[in-house]
């Protein structure tokens, strides 16, 4: 069975990550999106709303399950036993940070853990959680770069009414 971990921070979910799960796991027997748990970050949507919330995003596919973690993702994908990572690569700007990324986790696992790089598809190579939280926050239109439900929840966490 082809199994691959897609982690992020997922802050919350867009229309850019649903894209390259929807392509993973057509790709990919199981499909686990593991959601970050970092305690370095104070984030908008706590690791277990995250998690709610990427589960209803992608209720309708039945070889994506969806997890949280916490510490190395070299140790945490050793554990389940899987050994490639999906990221989406949606501009030249990401490249750097992601090879980098790439780069040390296969140094780390000793060749165990692969990353593979889905391009974001263009309508959404400009969506990020951060433009999409900023956005929100002043009250402004998101219903281009999130799932309706997803939006309510955001708008609310900044005390709007849709
Ligand atoms: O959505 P993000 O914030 O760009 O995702 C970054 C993520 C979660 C893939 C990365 O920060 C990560 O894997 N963190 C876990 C800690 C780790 O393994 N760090 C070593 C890689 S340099």
């Amino acid at each position: 069975m082809k199994a691959a971990i897609y982690p992020g921070s997922f802050d919350p979910v867009t229309y850019g990550h649903l894209d390259v799960i929807h392509r993973a796991a057509s790709i990919f027997d199981e499909l686990t999106v593991s959601v970050l748990n970092n305690v370095m970050k104070t984030p908008l949507f706590s690791v277990e709303e995250r998690v709610k919330i990427l589960m209803e995003a992608t209720a309708e596919l039945p070889n994506v399950k969806v997890e949280a973690f916490s510490g190395l993702l070299i140790d945490y994908a050793a554990k389940k036993d899987i050994h490639v990572a999906i990221r989406g690569l949606r501009a030249i700007t990401d490249f750097e940070y992601e090879l980098q990324i790439a780069q040390t986790n296969k140094l780390l696992s000793k060749g165990k853990l692969d990353t593979m790089f889905l391009t974001t598809s263009l309508e959404y190579a400009y969506l990020s959680s951060t433009s999409v939280k900023e956005i929100a926050s002043f009250n402004g239109d998101i219903s281009q770069c999130v799932p309706p439900f997803v939006a309510k929840l955001i708008y609310e966490k900044y005390g709007h009414r849709k």
